[in-house]
């Protein structure tokens, strides 16, 4: 049994996590995609608005959770019992980082696999950081997130500006 976690911001969910989640979940016998709370941080939605988003956008994902977490992500894959952390890469410059991830989450947590999923094509370009910028400008993001979180984010900006 190989149960598997995808961590991330997920700040908010974007049609590039939705397709590493998908294409995961036929690999793994149990996902949970899991939300961080980062003090340091200051994402634009809360963390019960990413989660609930993530819930309302992989709802006909059978062997799909979500789940938030706090503090160490190697602690958190013990919690839940897991033994892979799945990313996504979308590029060279991904990698870098990612690579540090993983070789720091190895260290820790030996008995730990990261798994990586390399973006399709589509996605490659989409990051969540360039659409809350897009959307906040008033340009269209039909393509790049779910339905739910292009409302939510229509939403937030309305109430911003
Ligand atoms: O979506 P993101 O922001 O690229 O996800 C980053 C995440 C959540 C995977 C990373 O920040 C993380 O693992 N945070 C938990 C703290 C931790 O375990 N740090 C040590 C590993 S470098």
């Amino acid at each position: 049994m190989h149960r598997a976690i995808y961590p991330g911001s997920f700040d908010p969910l974007t049609n590039g996590h939705l397709d590493i989640i998908v294409r995961a979940a036929t690999i793994v016998d149990e996902l949970i995609v899991a939300v961080v709370h980062n003090p340091n941080k200051h994402p634009l939605f809360t963390l019960e608005e990413r989660e609930a988003m993530l819930g309302e956008s992989l709802a006909g994902l059978n062997n799909v959770k979500t789940a938030h977490f706090s503090g160490l992500l190697v602690d958190f894959v013990k919690e839940m019992d897991a033994s892979i952390i799945v990313r996504g890469l979308r590029a060279v410059s991904d990698f870098e980082i990612e690579f540090q991830m993983a070789l720091v989450n190895k260290k820790l947590a030996p008995g730990v696999e990261t798994m990586f999923l390399m973006t399709t094509a589509e996605h490659a370009f989409l990051s969540s950081s360039s659409i809350k910028e897009i959307a906040s400008l008033g340009g269209d993001i039909s393509d790049f997130v779910p339905p739910v979180v292009k409302a939510r984010l229509l939403e937030r900006y309305k109430v911003k500006k």
